[in-house]
């Protein structure tokens, strides 16, 4: 039973000193352990000047905690750069047959459609997209468009651009009565949301560390359920893809566990430093407690954006959103320039400004920040 009492400490985070920050859709405040890995490892450079082992360790000890994190074996993740390095890995790694077709959702980050775009200006694979009404998918949006076809069903499990929460094994029981693989961009909900794969169906999973995670760019985590990822044969891949990068072996290819041969050069070592302490804070706080008490500050939001007259792009159903809260404005760049001025640090997109909660925060942040907002308008 997790004890740790929320909102927590927020003399934890540096950061907070100065801002206010509600912009974990985006990149959330770092716990001081986050600050110090990073030093650690600036120190290991300055006081050993070379120190693989300890290195490969800081890596495989943020491979098991996202495989803690998701419910999942250490074997079946693969360690990248950025979601779009592994979705790119992922569609290049699959034979599609001539009748084979993509599913992507209108809700997904930009870099899915984008990749699958590509692959079809290489393959010919098409591409639909399933269409959202005021950014929320339903059930028969997915029973109409996902068929026998289908070979790649995409979806965000959180929107990036409201914060809609999505029902992963309602979509997962859909793709397999069409043998469909099911990839889930997770970016926007590790960290915040309880995941398990394995309950949930999961086939594919990406996320990276920036947002809720409360990490740092430049580290993204791919898990792929091992009976399949034991079937395909990555296109992109690398020494660290093999079982023994260690023997040079230049002439023949004997790829590592699972899905580790999705593995490509060097791994991002300074980030998994920094990545090993975010997922250590996150699975010490516990990702139930952080799901509930984010619903709470989420209604907070909806409500007191809605009291001062403000138009919600959210759903209004705290069960159907995550952190995460969107708010129609004019000139929403411009906006997020001059709250951050006052150490208002809140998130941009389009038509919107998102304001995006973490532990740290207190109700009294957002009407803060709300009623700033308020005046801009
Ligand atoms: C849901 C989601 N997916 C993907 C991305 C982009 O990830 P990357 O830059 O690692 O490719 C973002 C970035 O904001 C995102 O919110």
């Amino acid at each position: 039973m997790n004890t740790i009492k929320l909102p927590v400490e927020r003399s934890n985070f540096p950061t907070l000193n100065n801002k206010i920050m509600l912009s974990s859709c985006s990149q959330s405040a770092p716990p001081q352990s986050v600050i110090d890995a990073m030093d650690s490892y600036k120190y290991s450079l300055i006081d050993e000047g070379m120190e693989w082992g300890n290195w490969v360790e800081r890596v495989e000890g943020a491979r098991n905690k996202f495989a803690e994190l998701i419910h999942c074996e250490p074997e079946e993740v693969a360690i990248l750069s950025s979601v779009s390095d592994a979705y790119s890995s992922v569609v290049n790694s699959l034979n599609f047959n001539e009748e084979d077709e993509i599913c992507v959702t209108e809700i997904d980050f930009p870099c899915i459609g984008q990749i699958s775009l590509s692959n079809k200006l290489r393959h010919d694979v098409p591409v639909t997209f399933i269409p959202h009404t005021n950014h929320v998918i339903n059930r028969e949006d997915y029973e109409s468009k996902i068929t026998d076809h289908t070979k790649l069903t995409c979806v965000p499990h959180i929107s990036y651009y409201n914060g809609f929460k999505q029902d992963l094994k309602m979509i997962s029981d859909i793709a397999k009565q069409h043998d469909s693989l099911l990839f889930v961009d997770a970016y926007q909900s590790a960290g915040s949301v309880p995941i398990n794969v394995k309950e949930m169906g999961i086939d594919i999973l990406t996320a990276g560390l920036q947002k809720y995670l409360m990490g740092i760019p430049g580290i993204t985590f791919l898990y792929i359920n091992k009976e399949i990822s034991e079937q395909l044969v990555p296109a992109t891949t690398g020494w660290f893809g093999q079982s023994n990068p260690f023997a040079f072996d230049l002439k023949s290819t004997g790829f590592a566990e699972s899905t580790q041969r999705f593995n490509t050069g060097t791994p991002p070592i300074a980030n998994a430093y920094a990545a090993e302490a975010a997922l250590d804070y996150i699975l010490d706080v516990g990702v139930e407690n952080i799901e509930k008490y984010l619903q709470e500050l989420s209604k907070f939001t909806i409500d007191y954006a809605e009291s001062l007259g403000m138009e919600v792009a959210s759903p209004k159903d705290s069960n159907q959103k995550g952190s995460t809260t969107a708010i129609y404005v004019e000139n929403a760049d411009e906006i997020e320039t001059a709250l951050k001025k006052e150490g208002y640090v809140v998130s941009a997109r389009r038509d919107v400004i998102r304001i995006a909660p973490h532990v740290y925060n207190t109700k009294e942040d957002i009407e803060q920040a709300l009623d700033r907002l308020k005046e801009l308008l």
